[in-house]
């Protein structure tokens, strides 16, 4: 196996046996296949010529409307192309990467057979093979995925994908779905919205138990998750989804729709709940502080998810510079994206070196990232470190009426008034 890329500190890294960013098990992965000697990496891309399976993994970033910005995979195309014109034996080409519908056919497709110069389903394959991998889980996602989806114009090119599939898996093969290019595209961004769509949906019923007295959307998700024609992932409600993922997604998927004249009204209604949602922490603590001029809010958790360093479109992006517009005193910290933080707030907030030190006089704390050692700080500990003891509890990992009862000023996520 070899990865190409053109990012020399990066290869340096991978060299060197270190992952280039925070996933668990990528380390052991990356240091057990580089001492076997099955992987190593280039900057040259004509390497790929001796190669029979070329993947298209880059990334597909947003453009300022939304729409995804496909240089680099044109680029990745016209290099596959070049490596393979002198080349006799077949190669299959599988486009990875995140593309909206009629990207393979009407992009890839083209500029690989005029690089080349040989002809698609003769000189080469083509699948479109898009992954749906999770940060934080993607080691295991990756050798046990749900199902793999393969699409392409060419019977012989995705039989030998499924094949390849079928050898790396071994038995029992995850299900495999053969169809179209398009669908194969089309699959990918369904999935991100339905998710999505599911998180904009909890927190709305979020919304509306936190104005119902006695209510709780844990009890709700519970309640509703156990019905098996709506399962129970992906009802965590919370400060609302980000990720490198779901928001260009799902922009992508609006500006698609539009191009095609059809207004995607329900996609628009998941993406704006959630910029909506992504103001509730800050709305709960005025409610809990009035105004948050001078006050030391501590902020526990700053990436996207917990098990990442990964800050791309986090929610404590925003609830940070909303709490410093109305003049808090942020003091952040979390487990893994320290340095990713440093970046982007540099001095205008403060680092805490540990979870407890972060609460240290703190007039209010918000949880935005659920990591796992945030739940071991018991009431007692945020009695003693903070000035007033205020949590709001923006990913609902504590007991709240445990919290309450310790004297603690809670506020959590879909959790209505208690009334009697
Ligand atoms: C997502 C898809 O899950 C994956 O299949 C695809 O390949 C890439 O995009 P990822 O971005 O790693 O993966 O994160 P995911 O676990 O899906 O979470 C996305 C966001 O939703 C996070 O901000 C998370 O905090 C939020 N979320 C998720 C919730 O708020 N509640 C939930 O119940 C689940």
């Amino acid at each position: 196996m070899i990865g190409i890329d053109p990012d020399r500190d990066r290869l340096e890294k991978i060299r060197k046996a270190e992952a280039p960013f925070f996933e668990p098990k990528l380390k052991e992965c990356l240091a057990d296949t580089i001492a076997e000697g099955v992987f190593s990496v280039a900057d040259d891309s004509s390497v790929n010529m001796r190669s029979d399976l070329a993947y298209i993994a880059v990334g597909t970033p947003s453009s300022e409307d939304g729409s995804i910005d496909l240089t680099y995979v044109k680029n990745a195309a016209a290099a596959i192309g070049q490596s393979i014109c002198d080349t006799t034996h077949y190669q299959l080409v599988v486009v990875k990467s995140t593309v909206v519908p009629g990207t393979a056919r009407t992009l890839v497709k083209p500029v690989l057979e005029i690089e080349s110069g040989k002809a698609a389903g003769k000189g080469f394959g083509l699948c479109s093979n898009p992954e749906f991998l999770r940060e934080g889980n993607a080691v295991r996602d990756a050798e046990l995925p749900d199902r793999i989806v393969i699409g392409g114009e060419d019977v012989d090119a995705i039989t030998r994908l499924e094949n390849f599939y079928k050898e790396f898996h071994g038995e029992p093969t995850p299900p495999v779905i053969r169809t179209t290019h398009e669908s194969a595209e089309l699959i990918k961004y369904a999935n991100n919205a339905f998710l999505a769509m599911k998180v904009s949906f909890i927190n709305t019923i979020a919304n509306i138990a936190e104005r119902t007295p006695n209510a709780d959307v844990k009890a709700i998700a519970q309640g509703i998750g156990l019905d098996e024609r709506i399962g129970s992932k992906f009802l965590n409600a919370g400060l609302g989804w980000g990720g490198s993922c779901f928001p260009k997604d799902l922009r992508a998927l609006v500006r698609y729709s539009k191009s095609l004249h059809y207004d995607p009204e329900l996609i628009e209604a998941i993406v704006a709940t959630n910029e909506k949602q992504k103001r509730r922490a800050v709305e709960l603590a005025r409610q809990a502080l009035g105004s948050l001029k001078g006050k030391r809010i501590a902020i526990l958790g700053l990436a996207f998810k917990p098990e990442t360093d990964d800050m791309r479109e986090a929610v404590s992006i925003p609830l940070i510079r909303g709490l410093l517009t109305e003049g808090a005193n942020v003091v952040a910290y979390d487990p893994a994206a320290m340095q990713n933080a440093r970046a982007i707030f540099r001095d205008r907030i403060t680092y805490a070196s540990d979870p407890c030190g972060c609460l240290d006089q703190a007039d209010c704390c918000i949880i935005a990232t659920e990591w796992h050692e945030f739940k071991t700080i018991t009431p007692r500990i945020f009695l003693e470190r903070m000035r007033h003891p205020v949590v709001i509890d923006g990913r609902r990992i504590y007991n709240a009426d445990e919290f309450s009862s310790e004297g603690i000023r809670f506020m959590g996520i879909g959790l209505g008034p208690k009334a009697s």
